[in-house]
């Protein structure tokens, strides 16, 4: 059975879907899911699931992220995942942090990687005048959203599309990947996922 740390920074819907998944005859469990925000909603959602809880914040460290980063280890390392999900966790994780989990840490980003790393993932797309967006999981490696990926699910961009419009369809897709990748990513597969 592999266990299965989620961090996240607020709602934490796909972090929900990931919960659900790892049901019945699953490889996985949740064994944490550890926010950086103690308001963030999704911690609630968690503990409501049956998963431990545990949150710290991140703002009393300022831009001490060494200092946060080991703060964030002790629940972390305490837990004893073999697989650390990102979902929604919107802190940059510095190098060192990134490496000692290396290969074993994934995390899901709303565009079409490698387009659109970083921030506004919709909105740019949009300004692109694309005519597809999606989401993508990926392994996390030290730089920004360009590790291997591992998923892939296309949605198209509709006439009149706002940022928001457009987020809340790739959101429904999000939910549908991120537990499919997972699936696969504990039984030893890292044939990427395509929706
Ligand atoms: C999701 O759309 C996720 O892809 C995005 O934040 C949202 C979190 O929603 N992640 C990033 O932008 C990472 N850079 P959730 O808290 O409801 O899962």
């Amino acid at each position: 059975m592999s266990r299965v740390a989620i961090l996240i920074s607020g709602g934490g819907s796909n972090m929900v879907s990931l919960v659900a998944s790892m049901a019945g005859d699953h490889p996985g469990r949740a064994v944490l899911v550890l926010a950086n925000d103690p308001a963030a909603k999704g911690l609630q959602r968690a503990a409501d699931m049956g998963v431990p809880v545990a949150a710290v914040d991140h703002r009393p460290f300022g831009k001490d992220r060494a200092g946060f980063e080991a703060a964030l280890l002790e629940p972390l390392l305490a837990a004893q995942p073999d697989v650390i999900c990102l979902a929604g966790f919107m802190r940059i994780l510095t190098p060192d942090f990134i490496r000692r989990f290396q290969g074993r840490m994934l995390n899901i980003h709303p565009s079409l990687l490698p387009k659109y790393p970083g921030l506004h993932t919709h909105q740019r797309a949009l300004d692109a005048g694309d005519s597809e967006a999606g989401c993508s999981v990926h392994e996390v490696t030290a730089e920004l959203d360009a590790g291997p990926i591992l998923g892939q699910a296309r949605v198209p961009v509709m006439p009149g599309d706002t940022a928001d419009t457009l987020s809340a369809r790739v959101l429904v897709q999000e939910h549908r990947l991120y537990p499919a990748v997972l699936r696969r990513f504990v039984a030893g597969d890292r044939t990427p996922v395509l929706l």
